[in-house]
């Protein structure tokens, strides 16, 4: 072993390091983004405040059973009074941006732009400002997943009047925010808006809410792109989630087209459309068509888009946003009538996470983002979440959490340096401990712990904080 090894031990609080062989020491391209994330329902709390209007998520938390202790998002970290705070985290991380939200709720009380709640806005204003004084670059998300109650209340996601109102929200937002913002994604994760947000009812519903959501943002690229880009001139896309999906047995036919079916379903879903053709891919179309008429359908459960909506869709990016966490080894499961499905397992020997989805799996993620690279015609990527949970104890010696940055982020080096990927930034989930949604506050993926339980809310910076900043400072993992 030489010295750069043991010095690199040291410097990194005794962490296993993996074999020499398998480290790339390197270094990312000038002007690599390094961002950290946050959303604004699990971080904000103030869901009364100054006007702000009710969302799913502030319905939901306030059902009792429905998330973890009957935990709710009313305070959260109190982002929403604390804005000097997070900013002043947020430089000792040394980011170069930073990734939040905007509560559509908070800035239209009711969904529509009938009335605009300045209160609401301002925060964001005052957010915004205060980081552009510290020299770190806004990231916005429009949507992550609170939308306003009263749009719910008439059908949400799965009413196509929502491409109308998702553009109103967006172009207030343009016009007040989009001289300051360079960096705007449409939506966080439509595969689980879709999927996970109505799996009560399974059946057409998560195919008519992707439907819309992947035409509500196309409307929202455009609105953009013909309206507010010459003057404002930043990038606006869509960040799509994904996990890897690995063959069980790479030697069987079988587990190989299940991977790609696997990886057509879910990144592919959202991917396919807005990056390709401005359609679903054919297996998706195929299997939804065969599986929806097996279980005695006239026709295919997945709504079909016009070919006005595909040239509308195709080509709405200006970046891939992407949220990688883990990966799963897939195999073939046989319906009935020939049909086939897929299923997943991992490995007994993946090293876990305080999340029973996570796995620590670093292969996994250079694997993807060449996929991406291979599928979609090289775009320019950006991570917009990548990150570690984990429950009770390690409050601020997070090694473990240090050794997932460490092993992925290097994952990522050696996509850019080896396989040509043309990756432009790194985010890390999460700025600090937050309300993990239907979890709860006990899966922590927090670069700084929260004390939820002194009402103060007292944050400190755990060791991976330091971490990764050391990495930001670097460019790369050592300097
Ligand atoms: C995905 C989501 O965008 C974020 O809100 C969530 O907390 C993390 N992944 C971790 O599950």
């Amino acid at each position: 072993r030489s010295a750069v090894y043991y010095a690199e031990i040291i410097r990194n609080n005794g962490i296993p390091l993996p074999k020499e062989d398998e480290f790339l020491y390197g270094e990312f391209p000038k002007n690599f983004s390094w961002s950290v994330a946050t959303a604004a329902y699990q971080i904000e709390g103030g869901w009364r405040a100054d006007g702000k209007g009710l969302s799913i998520w502030d319905k939901y938390s306030h059902t009792p059973l429905r998330i973890g202790k009957d935990a709710t998002g009313d305070v959260a970290c109190d982002s929403y009074h604390r804005i000097e705070e997070d900013v002043e985290m947020l430089k000792s991380l040394k980011v170069s941006h930073y990734r939040f939200s905007i509560s559509w709720s908070r800035v239209l009380p009711d969904g529509t732009t009938r009335y605009i709640n300045e209160k609401g806005l301002n925060y964001y204003e005052r957010l915004i400002d205060a980081l552009l004084a510290a020299n770190i670059m806004p990231q916005v998300t429009l949507y992550h997943w609170d939308l306003p109650q009263a749009l719910q209340d008439v059908g949400g996601w799965e009413n196509d009047t929502i491409v109308q109102r998702f553009k109103e929200y967006a172009e207030v937002l343009f016009q007040r925010l989009g001289d300051k913002v360079k960096f705007w994604i449409t939506l966080n994760e439509p595969y689980n808006t879709a999927y996970l947000g109505v799996s009560v009812r399974p059946g057409r519903a998560p195919y008519v809410v992707g439907h819309n959501l992947i035409k509500a943002h196309a409307e929202v690229w455009h609105l953009y792109n013909e309206t507010f880009r010459a003057r404002q001139g930043g990038l606006i896309s869509i960040t799509i989630n994904s996990d890897w999906a690995e063959p069980r047995n790479p030697h069987n036919q079988e587990d190989i087209e299940a991977a790609r079916r696997f990886m057509q379903f879910f990144l592919g879903w959202f991917a396919h459309p807005i990056f390709k053709n401005g359609d679903y891919s054919e297996v998706m179309k195929r299997r939804i068509q065969e599986r929806s008429l097996a279980q005695g359908l006239s026709k295919s459960r997945l709504p079909e888009f016009t070919e006005s909506e595909k040239q509308r869709i195709k080509g709405t990016y200006d970046y891939f946003g992407l949220n990688h966490y883990t990966t799963v080894l897939t195999y073939n499961l046989n319906y009935p009538k020939g049909v086939k499905g897929v299923a997943t397992v991992t490995d007994r020997s993946w090293l876990g996470s305080g999340s029973l989805w996570l796995k620590v799996t670093p292969f996994g993620f250079r694997k993807i983002l060449r996929w991406i690279k291979e599928e979609y015609n090289n775009p320019p990527i950006y991570v917009t979440e990548n990150g570690v949970s984990e429950r009770g104890a390690f409050k601020f010696n997070d090694t473990w959490r240090m050794h997932y940055y460490r092993t992925y982020i290097n994952e990522a080096l050696k996509a850019v340096v080896l396989d040509g990927v043309n990756l432009r930034g790194y985010t890390a989930w999460t700025l600090m401990d937050n309300l993990e949604w239907a979890v709860g506050y006990e899966e922590k993926f927090g670069l700084y712990y929260v004390n939820f339980s002194d009402p103060a809310l007292p944050r400190h910076p755990r060791a991976s904080a330091k971490y990764y900043s050391q990495i930001i400072n670097c460019n790369a993992h050592l300097c």
